[in-house]
């Protein structure tokens, strides 16, 4: 991918199911500039899902497409890769369907997602919102965190390419972690997307190298 600029953005398509607090980090990182990147699309399985309002606040296209509206998965694809055909990388964020093999296909190493947890732990089918919280409580962890990854085939197990971790106390609760989990999940989600952006993210195997910003340091200006 050629890197984004100031007057050639990203084109990011967002999927979210839920409130779509990381849609709102994503384009108050645009909106700061820390992230060079345009919404050209919100996609959602969800007609009452909160990431509709936000980007219709801002003038982005939606697409509501719950997957039951359609008599077959290769329409649901058609329908999906229609909708994201403006964009040139996906970010999920909080979207609970599976993304069918074409549309995971239509954008290698440039679909993105966020979970909740410090993955490969308390991932996988089934395991979102409340339930990662609860789980990692349940076990004892003494630390949880958010993992950025690389979106493949199955659930939750694409190369990492950022994770920050909190502490989990004794007091926890599913709903007080949760809180400090998407804190931290609002700062990495833009700065992985500003790093497949600028074009410094490189696989190897499963291990994402970061490239060193080619940017000019600001000394030299
Ligand atoms: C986040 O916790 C994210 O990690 C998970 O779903 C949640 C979405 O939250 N995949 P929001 O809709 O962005 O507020």
């Amino acid at each position: 991918m050629i890197p984004a600029s100031a007057d050639d953005p990203m084109r990011l398509a967002v999927f979210a199911s839920g409130g779509g607090s990381n849609l709102g980090a994503i384009l108050n990182a645009i909106a700061a500039e820390r992230l060079r990147a345009r919404v050209v699309a919100v996609v959602t399985d969800r007609p009452g899902a909160g990431a509709l309002e936000r980007a219709a606040e801002r003038g982005i296209p939606t697409h509501v497409l719950p997957p039951s509206d359609f008599d077959s998965e290769g329409a649901f694809e058609e329908t999906l890769l229609e909708a994201t055909s403006e964009a040139e990388a996906v970010a999920l964020a909080g979207y609970l369907k599976k993304i069918p093999g074409r549309v995971v296909r239509a954008f290698p190493h440039r679909m993105l997602n966020i979970h909740p947890a410090l993955l490969p732990a308390f991932g996988g089918r089934g395991m979102y919102g409340r339930r990662v919280h609860a789980a990692v409580i349940e076990h004892g962890c003494k630390i949880s965190g958010a993992t950025v990854h690389l979106v493949d085939a199955a659930y939750d197990t694409g190369p990492i390419v950022m994770q920050d971790a909190v502490t989990v106390t004794s007091n926890d609760t599913p709903e007080s972690l949760a809180k400090r989990v998407l804190a931290v999940e609002h700062t990495i989600y833009p700065r992985a997307l500003g790093l497949l952006a600028e074009d410094r993210l490189r696989l190897d195997g499963r291990i994402v190298h970061i490239r060193p910003s080619s940017r000019t340091s600001p000394l030299f200006r």
